[in-house]
């Protein structure tokens, strides 16, 4: 698309960016809807987010994507939150409209949607064990707990954490903590196993984040990592005979949803689920 006086632009913040697909899977979205916009990846060095937020504010960007380690910081600087953003307590997308920075989350419907649409799994009635309790785990656990699901387990490393986040679903459904390494029982009584902790992520794909004999046929094994495709978790869910739902999905759904907010038209999928698997 030509770049004239009336593009716009639009981009990425956080630190660091450079390994990011955003930019070439958004400006291809930019070009098949014809929106005339461009969007770069922008390093902001956390003491000067306050800063580059205002001077995107100014230069009336589009809006933009946040991401670590400015999920949670960006808040104060934004002017409105909406209520899954405000509940989950980060933005991952932030709308300009007519000046007013509205922040958004996305990574909670960006995985459910993955979810539903890539394996069919139905929340109702089902136990669910995520493990992790950072941000991530947050925004799937509220995501989960509102569509619908029966009982969830946050199992974590540090106990206290879990037993935070479990405090914040009980408003939604039952929920309580336990420990990453004392998650069998909960597992065994588990439709749904959600990795939501790094560990397995590129280059120490041989780590698992519990006892790989904790997984049972039974699960549907899901993990937010998308760097390798197949981590160890999932390589081994597959080998017993348990389904399995790898992380690119919900990078592409969350982007997906992004888009809608931003243009308010329906974003063009197919092409950006390609771009992200030629991903190296
Ligand atoms: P994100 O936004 O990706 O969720 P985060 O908020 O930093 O990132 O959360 C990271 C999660 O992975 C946490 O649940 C963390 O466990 P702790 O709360 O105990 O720190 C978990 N995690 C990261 N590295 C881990 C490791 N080596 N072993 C166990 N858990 C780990």
């Amino acid at each position: 698309m030509k770049l004239t006086a009336t593009t716009r632009p639009l981009g990425l913040i956080g630190h660091p960016v450079s390994h990011s697909k955003s930019p070439e899977m958004l400006n291809e979205v930019c070009k098949i809807l014809g929106i005339p916009a461009v969007y770069l990846a922008y390093a902001v060095e956390p003491n000067q987010l306050e800063e580059a937020v205002r001077g995107m504010k100014a230069l009336g960007f589009i809006g933009f994507n946040v991401t670590i380690p400015h999920k949670v910081a960006i808040i104060p600087f934004l002017d409105e939150l909406d209520d899954t953003a405000a509940e989950i307590g980060a933005v991952n997308t932030v709308v300009n409209q007519d000046g007013k920075l509205i922040g958004y989350n996305t990574d909670g419907v960006g995985y459910l949607r993955s979810l539903t649409e890539e394996t069919a799994f139905s929340l109702r009635d089902k136990t669910v064990t995520i493990l992790g309790a950072g941000g991530a785990a947050r925004a799937v656990s509220i995501t989960l707990a509102k569509a619908g699901v029966k009982e969830l387990f946050i199992a974590n490393r540090t106990v206290e954490k879990a037993e935070q986040l479990s405090e914040v679903v009980t408003k939604w459904t039952r929920a309580s903590g336990v420990s990453l390494h004392e998650s069998n029982e909960e597992i065994a009584k588990s439709h749904l196993l959600v990795n939501t902790t790094s560990i397995g992520m590129t280059p120490s794909e041989e780590h698992s984040p519990i006892p790989l004999e904790y997984l049972h046929p039974a699960l549907l094994v899901s993990d937010l990592i998308y760097r390798p495709k197949e981590t160890k978790l999932l390589q081994r869910a597959a080998s017993i005979g348990a389904s399995t739902h790898g992380g690119l999905g919900m990078l592409l759904y969350q982007a997906a949803v992004a888009v809608e907010h931003w243009f308010g038209q329906k974003a063009p999928i197919a092409q950006m689920r390609t771009i992200l698997e030629n991903g190296d």
